[in-house]
């Protein structure tokens, strides 16, 4: 992978993702971890290789198959990326409504999410409004609420506490549970070694499997 007609900041990176695995992805900053999961949220296209997801080459599929596979993925953009010009719930209901569900649905699970991430009282606020760590938890919310198939989470727990952080990575786990694969990159260290995980690392441009030992 190469930005424009930069220099590679990923290659020979080869690994596969078994469906409901749980993987860290660490590396220093720089080392390319937002970059990698730009490819795997179908962002930017590889300058050779092959990305496949959900067991297709997505270099060579159709617009509609694309957008069809990119429903199935929750992302946790590094900077959140939350609409200002909608409501706190609004904003984590949106994937429902793009999936049809119905009103009574929506509300039950978007309270009950926001509930549970701590937000009950900012329903309606703007996320303009709220901390770093606020809207960070939004954009999980977002991220989640719609069961995706493949979880990307880039520096998801970047702006909240250690305990805030440790009650996100038990709600990954339980969407992990549920089946959905989850990457999630990091370099809170302390964090990582809390959970037992095999971790994906990054550096100089190659992967490195490094499975979790005690
Ligand atoms: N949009 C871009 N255009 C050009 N170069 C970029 C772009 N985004 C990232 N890079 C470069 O790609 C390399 C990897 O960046 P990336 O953001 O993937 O690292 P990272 O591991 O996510 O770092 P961090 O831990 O700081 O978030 C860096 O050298 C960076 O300068
Ligand atoms: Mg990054």
């Amino acid at each position: 992978m190469r930005y424009g007609a930069g220099p590679e900041i990923l290659r020979d990176v080869t690994f596969s993702l078994p469906p409901a695995s749980f993987h860290f992805l660490t590396g220093s900053s720089g080392a390319g971890k937002s970059s990698l999961l730009r490819l795997m949220y179908l962002a930017h296209r590889p300058s050779r290789g092959v990305v496949k997801l959900f067991d297709r080459d997505v270099t060579t599929i159709q617009r509609k198959a694309r957008s069809e596979m990119r429903r199935k993925i929750g992302v946790i953009y590094q900077d959140f990326r939350l609409l200002d010009h909608l409501s706190v719930f609004d904003n984590v209901a949106l994937p429902l409504r793009i999936a049809g569900a119905g009103k009574n649905q929506i509300r039950t699970h978007v309270s009950e999410l926001l509930s549970w991430v701590g937000l009950d009282d900012c329903l309606d606020a703007s996320p303009s409004t709220l901390s770093g760590g606020e809207q960070q938890r939004v954009a999980i919310a977002r991220a989640v609420i719609g069961r995706p198939s493949l979880l990307l989470a880039d520096e998801p727990t970047g702006n909240v506490d250690d305990a805030i952080a440790v009650l996100l990575l038990y709600l990954f786990e339980e969407l992990n549970r549920t089946g959905t694969t989850v990457v999630i990159a990091t370099h809170n260290e302390a964090l990582v070694g809390r959970f037992k995980h095999d971790q994906l690392h990054l550096d100089q441009g190659g992967i490195e499997f490094r499975p979790y030992s005690a």
